[in-house]
């Protein structure tokens, strides 16, 4: 549902904790100028966010410039895995921006040799050869070419097929919105390729069915041989909702893809390192995709983004035919070496799991009293919390809205996604964040929503 938040500052009460700090009406009326500035420059799609400027972000907070302070619930989209300007990564970017290498294109240099090199060797066997891009639907996109690729090759031009799920979000650009499983979102595409179909997301709670025979049923209620499969893409965890497939689905899912000769992919822009616990999502499953996909926290900062695969399918196209302007852009890369640096020497993947175990201990306690809560996902510092019209799985976008609204007012930063009819709020803090913090906002989330299930229950 498109919602825009409205530009009247509203007086709210006012928030000191050693965490939080709202000390304004919100939005604060200094920041108007601003926010009219972009609303005259910006197209509306960029209205989505709450109307709060951000200032500076250190670790697991994000301060404005009139003295309010929230607990980061966003990461931004879950870039700041390491947190808000670590000062390791800061150095690193100002190193090798005064070493006057702003930008080589795909000329060679050795600071993209060292970040492929590394991520190499933290990527498990077939994941051998990485290619560096900009942002995730890039990422996607190759993927998506390379799934085609292979498909042409090892079995005719009739094996074009991209199996995707339902509910999916893979990004914004064609093939990505193409791979979505969101309706809604490829209105626009008019003429939809018919090789691109979604079976659906084996969740069990909107999807009960978790057995791997509804993906093959799926397929032939979409009149696609098996052998025409040039690809299933998935993310590791739905982004919309935060939920997981079955283990037993996805080992099924690995052998069917093997037997059929289809690529599998895990797109990991979202639960890539350490965001749910492990350092790669797809751990959880037991299995190795063939191509895997990163973006947001491979740096926790600018713009980078990573398809890691078997050498056999990464090798698929000739020299020059996988380029991008800004492949493996030097200062880039020197961000997410030192990103990665972060996450492995401070066991962010184990602090992601032992306050996200805390986490989802408070959210399950939570929804077991709040019938307006249909369903928590997620792992680690990734959750996903559904809001629904009680005694049914109806999504309630409006709670959902309500909640985050009231959770902003309060100090902290949250969002809630597209997919689910926006109805799924999301939790996903820096990976840095302590359980001090947590008990903190989660004490302002848990007010917040009972204040718009209050708010609700009035207006009825
Ligand atoms: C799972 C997933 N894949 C791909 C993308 C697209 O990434 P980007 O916005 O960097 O293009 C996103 C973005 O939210 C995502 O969550």
């Amino acid at each position: 549902m498109a919602r825009e938040y409205s530009m009247v500052p509203r007086a709210v009460p006012r928030v000191e904790t050693p965490f939080r700090r709202i000390v304004t009406d919100l939005p604060v009326p200094e920041s108007l100028p601003i926010l009219e500035r972009l609303h005259a420059c910006e197209p509306i799609a960029m209205r989505g966010q709450p109307p709060i400027v951000w200032h500076r972000a250190e670790g697991f907070q994000v301060f404005d410039a009139w003295g309010n302070q929230w607990v980061d619930w966003s990461s931004g989209v879950l870039i700041a895995n390491a947190g808000h300007g670590r000062q390791e990564i800061v150095d690193a970017i100002a190193a090798q921006a005064s070493a006057h290498l702003l930008t080589n294109y795909c000329f060679p240099s050795e600071i993209r040799a060292r970040l492929v090199e590394k991520l190499v060797s933290i990527l498990p066997e077939p994941l051998k050869k990485v290619f560096l891009l900009t942002t995730g639907s890039e990422a996607v996109e190759c993927a998506i070419k390379l799934c085609r690729t292979h498909g042409v090759k090892s079995g005719g031009r009739s094996k074009n097929v991209i199996v995707s799920f339902g509910e999916a979000f893979h990004g914004r650009t064609l093939g990505a919105q193409q791979a979505g499983g969101i309706p809604a979102l490829k209105e626009w595409i008019v003429n939809l390729d018919a090789g691109f179909v979604q079976a659906p997301f084996p969740d069990g709670y909107r999807t009960p069915d978790t057995s791997f025979g509804r993906f093959e049923r799926s397929l032939r209620e979409n009149s696609i041989e098996p052998q025409n499969v040039a690809g299933v893409i998935l993310e590791t965890y739905q982004g919309g909702s935060a939920a997981f497939a079955p283990p037993a689905y996805m080992r099924d899912l690995r052998s069917w893809c093997n037997g059929h000769k289809a690529l599998l992919v895990c797109d990991e822009v979202q639960a890539g390192f350490g965001r749910t616990g492990t350092l790669w999502g797809f751990e959880h499953y037991g299995i190795v995709p063939d191509l895997a996909l990163f973006g947001k926290g491979i740096s926790s900062s600018l713009p980078l983004a990573a398809v890691a695969g078997r050498p056999a399918v990464m090798d698929l196209q000739p020299p020059g035919s996988m380029t991008s302007t800004h492949t493996g852009n030097p200062v880039c890369c020197a961000a997410a070496l030192a990103s990665i640096d972060l996450i492995l020497r401070e066991d962010l993947a184990g602090n992601s799991r032992r306050v996200g175990g805390l986490l989802h201990q408070k959210l399950c306690a939570l929804a077991s009293r709040t019938p307006q809560i249909g369903r928590v996902e997620g792992k680690g510092l990734v959750a996903g919390i559904a809001c629904v019209v009680p005694g049914t799985k109806e999504p309630d976008a409006g709670l959902a809205w309500d909640v985050v609204r009231r959770a902003i007012e309060k100090g902290v930063l949250m969002f809630s996604p597209v997919g689910h009819g926006g109805a799924t709020i999301k939790i996903c803090p820096p990976l840095t964040i302590t359980e001090a913090a947590i008990l903190d906002s989660f004490a302002a989330f848990e007010e917040g929503f009972a204040e718009a299930v209050g708010a609700q229950a009035g207006a009825a």
